[in-house]
């Protein structure tokens, strides 16, 4: 299935708020927290897959910090990552997870943690081990991280991600 990858635009926004419903078998937790992203400024990087004109997945990085030993550093949330019931294990969420890390790796961002299946994100290089240097509010079993770059120089620390995601804690 061909999809086309591009950031979100404003009249994306109720269709990404549907998409992440549909996603979530109509929980509405991850599409509040993605609004609550937006609005508070903190939604680094949102993209839509779109098919036939029509958005089929979609994919939310943000801000959270890492309070490494020299300081706060900015870090990255994946989270979340939705595909539309009638087009999942088709690539898609493959398609955006993969293009969300190469803009990531363009801006110079060094590390990403998400909170998933491990067997699922180990494909794209996230791993458990890597999360248990970013202690968190989200650690735990299926906590990863990924350090894009040269890992020498990625920040290690405590990480705070933002007040919205305690819509989803
Ligand atoms: C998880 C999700 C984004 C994956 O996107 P997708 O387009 O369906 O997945 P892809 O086509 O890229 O990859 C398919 C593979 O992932 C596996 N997979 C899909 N969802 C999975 C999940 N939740 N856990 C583990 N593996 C999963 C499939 O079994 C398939 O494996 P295979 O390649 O060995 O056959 C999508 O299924 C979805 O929206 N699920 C509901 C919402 C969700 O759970 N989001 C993730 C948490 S933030």
């Amino acid at each position: 299935m061909t999809v086309f990858v591009r950031a979100e635009t404003p009249d994306d926004i109720e269709a990404i708020y549907r998409l992440n419903t549909a996603a979530f078998d109509g929980r509405t937790e991850e599409a509040d927290l993605v609004d609550a992203l937006r609005s508070s400024g903190d939604l680094l990087l949102s993209l839509v897959a779109v098919r036939d004109a029509e958005p089929v997945g979609h994919i939310a990085f943000s801000r959270l910090i890492v309070d490494a030993a020299d300081g706060p550093v900015g870090g990255v949330a994946l989270a979340p990552v939705s595909v539309h019931p009638g087009c999942q294990s088709e690539g898609v969420g493959s398609v955006l997870i993969r293009a969300g890390l190469e803009k990531l790796a363009a801006r110079s961002e060094q590390v990403v943690l998400v909170v998933g299946n491990p067997t699922y994100y180990s494909r794209f290089g996230f791993s458990t081990a890597a999360g248990k240097r970013y202690p968190s509010s989200h650690s735990g079993p299926h906590f990863m991280a990924l350090v894009i770059g040269d890992p020498a120089g990625a920040p290690i620390g405590p990480v705070r991600y933002p007040e919205a995601f305690e819509l989803v804690n």
